[in-house]
């Protein structure tokens, strides 16, 4: 709508003591369609002017009477609001021209043209299963990623995987003592956890096994070759793993340098924490006192000259920094690590990065499903790969029902499937915790992306139907679409770009997938009034251009989301 905000606000500029830019800034969408496209708020001249709003707009109203814009047929004043009505014709020629045009590319923009976005998502731990928790991270991440790329952003996706600290020593013990090579290599990411799970059960009685496991990562500090091959083992056993998964989902990471990447850095964070004076030895641990800023100290080495989670996030946001020369640096993480980067931020502003501010951390509640949150600890855990396999099962049970005579069942099971786990998650603001409800997910007719993608798929089968039309744009097309229906769809439509600069500004998927939502509705709801196929010649061809560019916008959007739009389900 920018555009024709800033069309109002170069109307309105010669008659009121403000400048266009602060005009469009004070715009409003009106409550109801029938009150205008737009309102202008006529409140804060009052002092200025000394007369009511109310007697403002009216005065402004007489002054614009007669006048029009490129897209504003009229602006007519109720109370202390001046409402612009859009010229129906003018503003579905100019919209729907652009989609038609633009196609894949509508919705995408270069305002981060030459400007980079590091990323860090999905990092989950090694030799523990990709859990259920790391999938918000994974599917928010990836929807950020997409999001910001439209935007022109050079993006850096980084897997930080958690493939260092003191629960190697646990494994590596584990695996020494109660270890089968054969049950390893049948399921290598499942048996390590089995194993991580059993240390944990056998520690509460045995007192020496956590004392040995603290040894055994001390050898892998110190480059023990016995300690390093099992390590490396465990690693790749892993990725191998959650490659799959990655590959399920068309995801791509541009690094996976896991927190092991910055071994070679830790000495220099710590040189430099010293340096600069904001560290303190405590009972031979290295602290940062943040307690003026309220919050608790940062262990950075602890006694036993350890490193911890933190001093490895400090070397990577420099490290980033330095190989990416960031604009922003996203850390897609849980809220429950919130003081984690609190921390983490506030050490690297002491240390004098003037680039500390670009640092978000983009926190997300957790996903509840019935057996409560999920440790990994506890052995109580939900595979993602389990998820999206029966999201996918349930998606091929409800497409045999209702499309028994679907040719490509399959990929539209897959792309329906993987769709309900995926919006299921991003419809919802990030920060709230998700409770996660199969049939709910999968609802053809809930806010779901199967609802999205069936409307998808419905435009489509109409426009196989009318196979032959000519679907080029032409002018003369807008003067057909004056239904209420029509116009308020092609009004949605026109809000994509700016949905997409909004999700990414706000760092929140969930207005575009709430967007979209809106879209489909706006289409039943038009379909529902408005026959295509069968009405005269002039109309069906306005009628399929509009679905077409309905098609274009539903596609791309749910692209954004890392969301499959296929053509028949
Ligand atoms: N591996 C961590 C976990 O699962 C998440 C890492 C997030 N990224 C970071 N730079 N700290 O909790």
């Amino acid at each position: 709508m920018q555009e024709y905000k800033d069309e109002i606000g170069r109307l309105l500029e010669p008659h009121v003591k403000l400048t266009a830019a602060r005009i469009t800034e004070l715009l409003e969408v009106p409550p109801e369609p029938q009150l205008g496209d737009l309102a202008f708020p006529c409140f804060s001249l009052a002092p200025v002017l000394k007369k009511s709003p109310a007697a403002i707009a009216e005065e402004l109203s007489r002054k614009l009477s007669g006048q029009r814009g490129a897209f504003w047929e009229k602006a007519v004043s109720r109370g202390p609001y001046l409402n612009f009505f859009l010229d129906p014709v003018a503003f579905g020629r100019n919209t729907l021209a652009r989609i038609l045009k633009e196609k894949a590319d509508y919705g995408r923009t270069n305002i981060g043209k030459g400007r980079a976005v590091v990323i860090d998502y999905s990092s989950p731990n090694i030799a523990k299963p990709f859990g259920i928790g790391h999938i918000r991270s994974t599917v928010i991440g990836h929807a950020l990623y997409l999001i910001y790329q439209a935007l022109g952003y050079r993006c850096i996706g980084v897997n930080h995987l958690g493939d260092w600290g003191t629960q190697f020593g646990k494994l590596i013990v584990a695996y020494r003592r109660w270890g089968n090579e054969a049950e390893l290599l049948a399921d290598p990411v499942n048996y390590l956890y089995r194993l991580y799970v059993k240390f944990h059960r056998e520690a509460e009685e045995d007192q020496e096994l956590e004392g040995e496991a603290r040894l055994w990562f001390k050898k892998l500090e110190q480059g023990n070759p016995e300690a390093c091959q099992y390590w490396s083992r465990f690693r790749q056993m892993s990725l191998d793993n959650y490659n799959q998964i990655y590959d399920l989902l068309g995801i791509k990471f541009e690094y996976y340098h896991g927190e092991s990447h910055y071994n070679d850095l830790l000495d220099g964070v710590i040189r430099l924490v010293q340096e600069k004076g904001i560290a303190r030895e405590s009972e031979g641990a290295l602290i940062v006192d943040l307690e003026p800023y309220g919050l608790p100290p940062a262990m950075l080495r602890k006694k036993d000259g350890a490193t911890l989670y933190i001093t490895r996030d400090i070397a990577a946001a420099i490290y980033r920094y330095e190989t990416f020369n960031f604009a922003r640096s996203l850390y897609v993480v849980g809220a429950e690590q919130k003081l984690h980067f609190q921390q983490l931020f506030k050490i690297l502003e002491l240390l004098g990065f003037p680039w500390a501010k670009d640092c978000v951390h983009i926190p997300f509640g957790l996903i509840r499903f019935k057996e409560g949150r999920m440790s990994t600890r506890e052995g109580n855990i939900i595979f993602l790969e389990e998820v999206l396999q029966r999201a996918i099962a349930m998606a091929r049970e409800i497409i045999e029902e209702k499309n028994p005579g679907l040719a490509d069942k399959e990929s539209a099971a897959i792309a329906v499937g993987l769709g309900a786990v995926r919006f299921g998650d991003l419809s919802n603001d990030r920060i709230k915790d998700v409770e996660f409800d199969w049939d709910k997910a999968l609802d053809f007719s809930g806010e779901t992306a199967a609802y999205i993608q069936y409307a998808h798929a419905r435009i489509c089968s109409i426009l196989r139907k009318a196979e032959g039309a000519e679907l080029t744009w032409s002018d003369d097309a807008a003067a057909h679409l004056l239904q209420e229906e029509e116009r308020a769809l092609v009004k949605i439509l026109a809000l994509l770009p700016e949905k997409v600069i909004a999700s990414a500004e706000a760092y929140r998927p969930s207005i575009l997938a709430r967007y979209l939502i809106d879209v489909a509705r706006g289409f039943n709801r038009f379909y529902h009034r408005c026959p295509v196929l069968g009405s005269d010649a002039a109309l069906q061809r306005a009628r399929l251009l509009l679905i077409d560019a309905t098609r274009q916008v539903l596609a791309n959007g749910l692209g954004l989301l890392g969301i499959a739009a296929p053509e028949e389900m």
